[in-house]
C-alpha cells in the first residue's frame, strides 16, 4: 500500500486557541461592524484572514534571532539578506524595508508621476493603492481565464500579450514599468507560467521598459511552474526561481509570506542607479539603508526563511494543504476559484450566493456567515475591496467576488482544515436561507476594506 502524505515538518512548540459560542459571536461580529479585521483575535477560532506574516518559524529561523546584529550601520544581519538575496533570486543590490508595502512606497516614490500608466496581472490592493495616491492608474492585462472560476488554466496568472501590447503602443510614454505579481494574488493565488514571464521581458525590452515583479508569494510560483509547466519537472525550485527573476529588472517583496517571517520586506534591483535613488527615500521613510525599518534579528530570520521557503519539501507540504481545503469544498459541491491557488482557496461569493444583489457585498456577507458558524475568519476580496473609482467615486463591482480562505505556513493542521470545511458546508446546505446582505455605515477615502463599517440590511 503506498504511504499516505505526511507533512514535512514536526511541532515543537503550540499557541492555544478558544472556541465561542454562535450568540457570542452574533455579538462581537455586531460589534466590529461587520467587518472582520475588527473583531478581536482572541474571538476567533481559526484565523484564515490572511497568510501574511502569521506563519510558524522554525527553529532555525528562531536561532538566526538571537544571532542578530543591531548595529545602527553595517550589521552583519543585513549582509546575511544580501548574500541570500543575490545567491537565491540573482540581484546585486537591496534594500529592506518593514514590509511589502513600504518597498512599493519607497519604489514607486522614484518611478511613478502622476498621469502615469502601470499595466499589470490583477495589481494586489496596496499596489494599487500606491499607484492611484499618485495619480496614476493601473492597467490590468490578465488573460480572460483568470476571470472564470470555472475554468481550469494552469497559469491564471498570466498576461495577455494583446493586453499588453496594446497598452505600450498606446500610452508607451506614459508607461514606467510593467509589473507582474507572482503568484497573482487578487486572481486567486495564480501562477504565472515561466514562459510568460519571458513573453512580458521581451515586449518590455521592445518598447524600452522595466519588468517589476511582485515578488510576495514567488516560491510557490516556481512550485506550480514545476509541477505544471513542460520542461521544469527535473529543474529544483532554487533553479527555477532564479530563472523566473531573470526577466526581472526590479522586484519587492513582502517577506511575511514566502520568507515566512512575521514583519519583514525589501526592495531589490540590478541597477546601481536605481538603488542609489531609492536610497534617499528608503532612509526617508524607512531607516538607513541597511537596516530599512528592521531589526538585525528580523533581518537574520528573513535571510533564513528565504532559504527555507525555497525547498520543495516546504512548499510541497505548504500548497498540498491549501489543496486539501479546496478539494473537500469541491466535494461538498462549494463554487471555488479552480485551479486552486498557493496560498489561498478563493470561494465564489457571485456563485455562492447568486440571489443577493451585489450591492449587498455578497462575499462580505459569506465571510460573516463563516465567522458566526464556526468562527473562523476569511476575508472578502471583493467589491469593498475594489473600493470607489477614484474619479467618480462609484462603487467597483470586480469581475470575481471572492471570499479568500488563506491559510498561514505551518501553523494549522489537516483537523482545522476539516472543522472550516464542514463549516461552509453548512452554510451552503442553507444559503436559500440567506436573503439580507450587508450595507456600507462609514468608509475611508481609499484601502476602505480594512475600516470599514457595515450593518444588516433590513
Ligand atoms: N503584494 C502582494 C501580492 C501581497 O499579497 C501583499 C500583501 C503585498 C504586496 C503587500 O505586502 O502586507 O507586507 O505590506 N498581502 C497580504 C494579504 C496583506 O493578505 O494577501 P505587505
Amino acid at each position: 500500500m503506498e504511504l499516505p502524505f505526511a507533512e514535512s515538518f514536526k511541532i515543537k512548540m503550540v499557541e492555544s486557541i478558544r472556541k465561542s459560542s454562535r450568540e457570542e459571536r452574533e455579538k462581537w461580529i455586531k460589534d466590529s461592524g461587520y467587518n472582520l479585521f475588527g473583531l478581536k483575535s482572541d474571538k476567533v477560532f481559526i484565523d484564515l484572514l490572511t497568510d501574511s506574516g502569521t506563519g510558524a518559524m522554525s527553529d532555525h529561523q528562531w536561532s538566526e534571532m538571537m544571532l542578530g546584529d543591531e548595529s545602527y550601520a553595517g550589521a552583519s544581519s543585513y549582509f546575511k539578506v544580501k548574500s541570500a538575496i543575490q545567491e537565491l533570486l540573482g540581484f546585486e543590490y537591496f534594500l529592506p524595508t518593514h514590509q511589502g508595502r513600504a518597498a512599493e512606497n519607497v519604489l514607486f516614490s522614484v518611478l511613478v508621476k502622476e498621469g502615469d500608466i502601470i499595466p499589470g496581472n490583477s495589481h494586489f490592493d496596496t499596489t494599487k493603492g500606491h499607484i492611484e495616491f499618485r495619480k496614476a492608474t493601473a492597467a490590468d492585462c490578465t488573460i480572460d481565464e483568470a476571470f472564470d472560476t470555472t475554468l481550469s488554466h494552469p497559469f491564471k496568472g498570466n498576461i495577455d500579450p494583446v493586453k499588453l501590447e496594446n497598452i505600450l503602443i498606446s500610452s508607451g510614454e506614459n508607461i514606467p514599468f510593467i509589473i507582474v505579481t507572482v503568484t497573482c494574488n487578487s486572481s486567486g493565488g495564480q501562477p504565472v507560467s515561466i514562459e510568460n514571464l519571458k513573453m512580458v521581458k521581451q515586449l518590455a525590452d521592445k518598447y524600452g521598459k522595466i519588468v517589476v515583479f511582485d515578488s510576495a508569494r514567488f516560491a510557490e510560483n516556481a512550485y506550480f511552474i514545476k509541477l505544471r509547466e513542460k520542461g521544469y519537472q527535473d529543474k529544483s525550485i532554487r533553479e527555477i526561481v532564479l530563472e523566473m527573476f531573470a526577466c526581472a529588472d526590479v522586484m519587492t517583496m513582502s517577506a511575511k509570506k514566502d520568507a515566512i517571517v512575521n514583519m519583514g520586506g525589501f526592495i531589490a534591483m540590478r541597477s546601481k542607479e536605481l538603488h542609489t535613488k531609492a536610497s534617499v527615500f528608503n532612509i526617508m521613510f524607512e531607516g538607513y539603508i541597511t537596516y530599512g525599518g528592521m531589526s538585525g534579528r528580523d533581518l537574520n530570520a528573513l535571510a533564513q526563511g528565504l532559504y527555507e521557503g525555497t525547498e520543495f519539501d516546504y512548499l510541497e507540504t505548504r500548497i498540498r494543504q491549501v489543496e486539501y481545503l479546496g478539494k473537500r469544498l469541491m466535494d461538498f459541491g462549494i463554487p471555488v476559484q479552480q485551479p486552486i491557488g498557493g496560498h489561498a482557496v478563493f470561494v465564489d461569493a457571485k456563485r455562492f450566493l447568486p440571489h443577493l444583489p451585489k450591492e449587498e457585498f455578497q462575499a462580505q456577507t459569506l465571510a460573516v456567515e463563516l465567522y458566526l458558524e464556526a468562527g473562523v475568519r476569511g476575508v472578502e476580496i471583493g467589491a469593498l475591496l475594489a473600493d470607489r473609482d477614484p474619479v467618480t467615486r462609484e462603487n467597483r463591482y470586480p469581475a470575481l467576488e471572492l471570499m479568500r480562505l488563506a491559510i498561514p505556513r505551518r501553523v494549522y493542521t489537516n483537523n482545522h482544515i476539516d472543522v472550516v470545511a464542514v463549516a461552509l458546508k453548512n452554510i451552503y446546505d442553507r444559503r436559500e436561507t440567506i436573503r439580507k446582505g450587508l450595507k456600507i455605515v462609514t468608509e475611508a477615502p481609499i484601502m476602505r476594506h480594512f475600516t470599514v463599517t457595515l450593518d444588516r440590511v433590513c
